[in-house]
């Protein structure tokens, strides 16, 4: 169980009325407190929880519209997603409580100011690492539109200014990230047909081919429901189509493609994990048409190039700046 799970079980008599998990991880928590509903924006917990509690799991960007009497919220990474989800659920809670729990090292003492703005926050438990904070929500707030959080620029590119969109916790929040900004350098001569934009963010690399390759069908894909919307916005401010998709890891992705576009993950929450990438890389064989190139950014320290050989058989590095290296390999 997730450690900080553990934590609140600890404390499981605070938890058994109508409570809403939010950022709920993919854990037996919900077996413990069978009055508790859980709300993720992760396409993979979502699917997991499903699996395990059907009709308890909510997924979205949206406080689920289920009553409840208390919620907890997960701590995520960032603190503007920290923001945007503690408004959220305290905006239903008046007069009730919020509780936040959290790693230590993810930053939760740091967030638990956060919680000053509804009342007097009080620290309940320190344990395993984490620790889990209580508030009553003496001043409940107005819940904020999502889109009144988004950061909006501009990428001034060859063909023209791309308008990105983005939203409190996408990758990258705001700025264009430098693998980024080198694989957008490198967008030339892709193959013609359909283009799959894995881990799509703010959707800058699939905004950017689908104007640049207008024939392409284009779609982006993320297991972050933030992500998803944001691209769509993305999209819609380009005037662009494209498909996009909420969901977890290759599996989830379109056959038959034609390019396989990405700058992969490697971190999730305070944790790295290899799993998403190393699957796409993997499967890539399977799921590029022959002739279908894959054109991937990542760090210069991360050894993708065998992995890559062991299921293309080949792998150029075609560019490497400012501690990236731009990879293309060809299915043949
Ligand atoms: C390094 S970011 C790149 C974002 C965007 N393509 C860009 O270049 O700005 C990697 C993205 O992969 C997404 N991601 C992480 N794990 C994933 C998974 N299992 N399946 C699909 N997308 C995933 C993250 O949410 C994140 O948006």
């Amino acid at each position: 169980m997730d450690p900080r799970s553990e934590v609140l079980l600890r404390q499981a008599e605070l938890f058994q009325g109508s409570l809403l998990i939010a950022g709920a991880p993919a854990d037996g928590l919900l077996a413990e407190l069978p009055q508790a509903q859980a709300w993720t924006w992760h396409a993979g917990d979502q699917a997991q929880l499903l699996g395990r509690f059907p009709g308890r799991c909510h997924h979205g960007v949206d406080a689920p519209q289920v009553p409840f009497d208390s919620a907890v919220l997960f701590l995520p990474k960032s603190r503007e997603l920290a923001a945007y989800l503690l408004n959220a659920l305290a905006s239903r809670l008046a007069g009730r409580e919020l509780y936040l729990v959290g790693e230590k090292r993810g930053g939760i003492e740091g967030a638990a100011k956060q919680l000053q703005a509804f009342g007097k926050p009080r620290k309940l438990d320190s344990a395993r690492h984490c620790q889990l904070w209580q508030v009553t929500v003496d001043n409940a707030p107005v819940a904020q539109p999502l889109e009144s959080l988004a950061e909006r620029f501009e990428l001034a590119l060859p063909d023209g200014p791309l308008h990105v969109v983005s939203l409190p916790g996408v990758f990258s929040h705001g700025r264009l990230d430098k693998g980024t900004a080198l694989l957008l350098d490198h967008l030339q001569n892709l193959p013609s047909g359909h283009v799959l934009d894995f881990g799509c963010g703010a959707g800058v690399l699939g905004a950017t081919v689908k104007r640049r390759y207008p024939q392409s069908q284009v779609t982006l894909l993320d297991v972050d429901a933030f992500a998803v919307v944001a691209s769509r916005l993305t999209l819609a401010a380009n005037g662009l189509e494209g498909e996009v998709i909420s969901g977890d890891g290759i599996d989830a992705a379109p056959q038959d493609l034609s390019v396989i576009l990405s700058n992969p993950p490697f971190h999730t929450g305070v944790h790295t994990h290899y799993q998403a990438v190393e699957d796409l890389l993997a499967k890539s064989g399977k799921i590029l048409r022959k002739g279908g190139e894959m054109r991937l950014v990542a760090n210069s320290f991360l050894r993708y190039k065998p992995l890559i050989e062991a299921a293309l058989g080949n792998c150029e590095t075609r560019a490497e700046a400012q501690g990236f290296k731009i990879y293309r390999a060809i299915r043949g």
